[in-house]
């Protein structure tokens, strides 16, 4: 049954492969956006309306109330709002006034406007909260939960752009870096296409409604050796690998965070810092808290794109992933 649904994030690597989806299961979207968008501001109207099409853009500020209200929901009745909104840094301030702040703005907005579900992209790093951004998501994960709302949360694993930023280097004949063994965690990703459709499906369907929802892409969870291993297989080369301790980035984050109790620039790079370390160290798997450890067979997989597939078309020049895309808080 075709909803009226109001997408917040819609620019962002996940939010174009949901609209995509959305569109084509015959739902009536309409994406709230920036007049400028995209990484680094890259993406005008022009631009934006090529990559999303067959939906309805709105300019506006999602941060701020007002602005949300009369420039997105414009007075009008809306079935379900779909986030894909995430601070583009994942530095403090701004993932607390995005992915906390805004929410709770635009919850307030939607439960006036007649919305009835909420599908929500969050992270499954969320499940063991050691960083600001994750906790300012689980503040809003559970302001949503107590909202009374129809909700789906879904707490993907690892993207595949997270996971390609050694091709160009490993292509120009450098080693795979890795940290210690690089078998200290692992991850089942998931395509930008596999997730968008998963985030489209809940809408409506009452089996992901009500439920927070770890989700990985098919296959076996794999770790960062063996992403390297089939990297240099892709490349018809023998695989080199070059080990940095994690010591090292507990070192760095030492002294950023030393020098950023004077310097705020210095902070906000020791977050980043930390972040990197969480990714280094914490697989992207469901945590069996009782047994204190990871467990592959609890993280549900969906879809039919592989990371594999994904290098294949990297290494063909049929796909790209710039370090921008990545993010600033990406490490390789
Ligand atoms: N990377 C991973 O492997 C991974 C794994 C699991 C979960 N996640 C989670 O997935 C989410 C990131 O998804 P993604 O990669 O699709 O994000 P993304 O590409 O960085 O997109 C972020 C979206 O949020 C919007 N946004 C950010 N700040 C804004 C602001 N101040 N005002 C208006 N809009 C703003 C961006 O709009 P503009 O285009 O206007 O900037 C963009 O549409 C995060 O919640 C992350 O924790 C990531």
């Amino acid at each position: 049954m075709s909803r009226r649904i109001l997408v917040l994030g819609a620019t962002g690597t996940i939010g174009q492969a949901t609209v995509r989806a959305l569109v084509a299961h015959g739902h009536e979207v309409v994406c709230v956006v920036r007049p400028r968008a995209g990484v680094r501001a890259a993406l005008g109207p022009q631009q934006m309306a090529r990559l999303l099409p067959g939906a309805q853009l709105r300019f506006g500020d999602v941060t701020d109330a007002v602005s949300l209200e009369r420039d997105g929901f414009a007075g009008e009745r809306f079935d379900v709002l779909l986030s894909c909104l995430a601070s583009r840094t994942g530095a403090p301030q701004d993932a607390w006034a995005i992915d906390h702040q805004a929410h709770v703005q635009a919850l307030d907005v939607a439960q006036r406007h007649g919305v009835t579900q909420m599908v929500l992209l969050s992270a499954i790093c969320v499940q063991k909260p050691l960083l600001a951004f994750q906790q300012a998501k689980l503040a809003f994960e559970k302001a949503l939960i107590d909202s009374g709302l129809n909700y789906s949360i879904v707490r993907p694993t690892a993207f595949f752009k997270s996971l390609s930023g050694q091709v160009e280097r490993v292509r120009q004949g450098k080693p795979f870096l890795l940290f210690g063994d690089g078998c200290l965690t692992a991850c089942k990703p998931i395509s930008d296409d596999d997730l968008g459709d998963y985030l489209a499906r809940c809408v409506g369907d009452p089996t992901r409604q009500r439920r927070v929802l770890p989700i990985g892409g098919p296959g076996p969870a794999i770790t960062p050796r063996e992403q390297g291993e089939k990297l240099f297989a892709l490349l018809g080369r023998p695989p080199r690998f070059k080990q940095v301790p994690v010591g090292l980035m507990d070192a760095i984050i030492g002294v950023l965070g030393a020098g950023g109790r004077l310097v705020p620039a210095l902070a906000a790079k020791a977050e980043l810092a930390r972040i990197g370390r969480y990714y280094a160290t914490e697989s992207m798997l469901v945590w069996d808290a009782a047994a204190g450890r990871y467990d592959e067979q609890a993280t549900p997989s969906w879809g039919r794109q592989t990371l594999w597939d994904h290098y294949a078309a990297l290494v063909r020049g049929d796909a790209t992933t710039s370090d921008a895309e990545r993010g600033d808080h990406a490490v390789f």
